[in-house]
């Protein structure tokens, strides 16, 4: 089987890494890939956002299955103009992914069919946006753009000054572009979050083993919000009371509010949620695998992965038991000085003996190879992942590797997966 995985971070790498243990799949092409997944893939010079090219690149090479990782291609579309040409999908369609592509969608959706989640507001005027938060006149308020933003589409403001300068910039700079043309206003929540992935065809739906990502750049959760510094797996706040809860009264009412709005979702559907005092409630919806979730999640999937997505295409997850093995990982992102602001790329890397460290997998995420030769090309790098008995063996074992590892102004936390260690404790 030639298979062909859109997109080009730590978290396609963690995909494709998995999809190689198939012995059926020959062969792997990556879009566009890094300089860490070309050990492991065929690296093609093609952008994640360029579907046309996409879907004539897997026609001339006859892919027979596709994953589509990233938001930006799916939220446009990549899956549906690839199955069109009769090549198969690991994503959901255009109308499915509008759960993350738009935030009224899925906030609406939510309330609809009485999901737990933030109290909210839709605004398309920044006036009448303001005059809602001077009204409410209770802070942090949460202000979100509508659309896809990089993951920076999120505001909590600590008071109205904050909450001004959030709606001028995303309605009125169009710092998100279009994305901002909406947004949405909506009470601040508190309590642990909890990422769960989970596989589903549109009827059945499995989730994956829970994770915790680690979202701001400095130890202690300071400094500013990025794609995610670290994650752990699994995530000891989801207990079994909670996961029940969340499968009766989140996962199933989601899977069945896209089936009556007549767009069942297939692929990986992704909630984040947040334990609160009142029970869970969802935080965000993301249409694909969550990046550095992916990277502890899937090395502790013990069922082969092609055989899960491809269950997932032909909608027969319910006759596949997907299993887990038992411990724990973590991953640790090894980043660039600067990031999640600006940061210098193109620096000679030396992992040392990170890559040949027992239980030990760095994923590259912002990497490329210059003349044969491991350079940085992004603000996060690698993802330091371990698998470990427990959760406490797993960190030891990513930082152990993490300490290999050397480029001038490399940052990584100290502190991945502390709060989930004393939550255990
Ligand atoms: P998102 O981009 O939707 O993942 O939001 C980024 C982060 O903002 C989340 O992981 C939360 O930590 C935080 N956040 C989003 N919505 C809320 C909310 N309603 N209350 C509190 N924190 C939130
Ligand atoms: N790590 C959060 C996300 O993938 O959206």
């Amino acid at each position: 089987m030639k298979l062909l995985v859109v997109g080009g971070g730590g978290r396609e790498h963690a995909i494709i890494k998995k999809l190689k243990e198939n012995k059926e799949v020959t062969e792997i092409f990556a879009c566009p890939g890094n300089g860490g997944i070309a050990a492991d893939a065929t690296c093609v010079p093609i952008g994640a956002k360029d579907i046309d090219g996409i879907v004539t690149f897997a026609k001339e090479h006859a892919i027979d299955f596709c994953v589509v990782a990233p938001d930006d291609p799916l939220v446009l579309g990549c899956v549906d103009a690839l199955e069109a040409e009769g090549i198969p999908c690991f994503g959901p369609d255009k109308a499915a992914a509008r759960i993350e592509g738009s935030k009224v969608f899925s906030k609406n959706l939510m309330q609809k069919y009485g999901i737990p989640t933030a109290d909210y507001a839709v605004f398309d005027d920044p006036k009448a946006a303001l005059a809602y938060i001077t009204e409410q006149n209770t802070f942090p308020t949460v202000i979100k753009a509508d659309g896809l933003a990089l993951g920076k589409g999120v505001v909590l403001a600590q008071d109205l000054a904050e909450a001004k300068d959030a709606i001028h910039s995303i309605m009125e700079d169009k710092k998100f572009g279009d994305s901002g043309n909406q947004i949405v206003i909506e009470e601040f929540l508190e309590g642990p979050e909890v990422s769960v992935l989970s596989f589903t065809d549109g009827k059945t739906l499995v989730p994956m083993i829970s994770s915790m990502d680690h979202k701001r750049a400095l130890d202690g959760d300071k400094g500013l919000n990025t794609g995610g510094m670290g994650t752990v797996a699994p995530n000891p706040y989801y207990t079994k009371a909670i996961a029940d809860e969340c499968m009766e009264k989140i996962f199933l009412p989601t899977l069945d509010a896209m089936q009556k709005e007549g767009c069942p979702f297939k692929g990986c559907l992704y909630f984040g949620l947040m334990l609160t005092k009142n029970g869970p409630k969802v935080i965000e919806y993301n249409c694909r695998f969550g990046d550095p979730e992916t990277q502890v999640v899937l090395p502790l999937l013990k069922t082969d992965l092609l055989t899960v997505m491809r269950a997932v295409h032909d909608e027969t997850l319910d006759q596949l038991e997907v299993e887990w093995k038992d411990g724990a990982a973590a991953c640790v992102i090894v980043a660039s000085g600067g990031y999640p602001a600006s940061y210098k790329k193109g620096i000679p890397m030396d992992l040392g003996k990170a890559e040949s460290l027992q239980d030990t997998i760095v994923y590259h995420a912002g990497t490329a190879l210059e003349y044969g030769k491991l350079v940085t090309a992004g603000g996060r790098v690698l993802g330091v992942t371990a698998t470990g008995d427990d959760l406490q063996d797993a960190l030891n074992k990513a930082y152990e590797a993490v300490q290999e590892i050397h480029f001038d102004d490399m940052f990584y936390r100290k502190d991945i997966g502390q709060r989930a260690l004393k939550a255990l404790n």
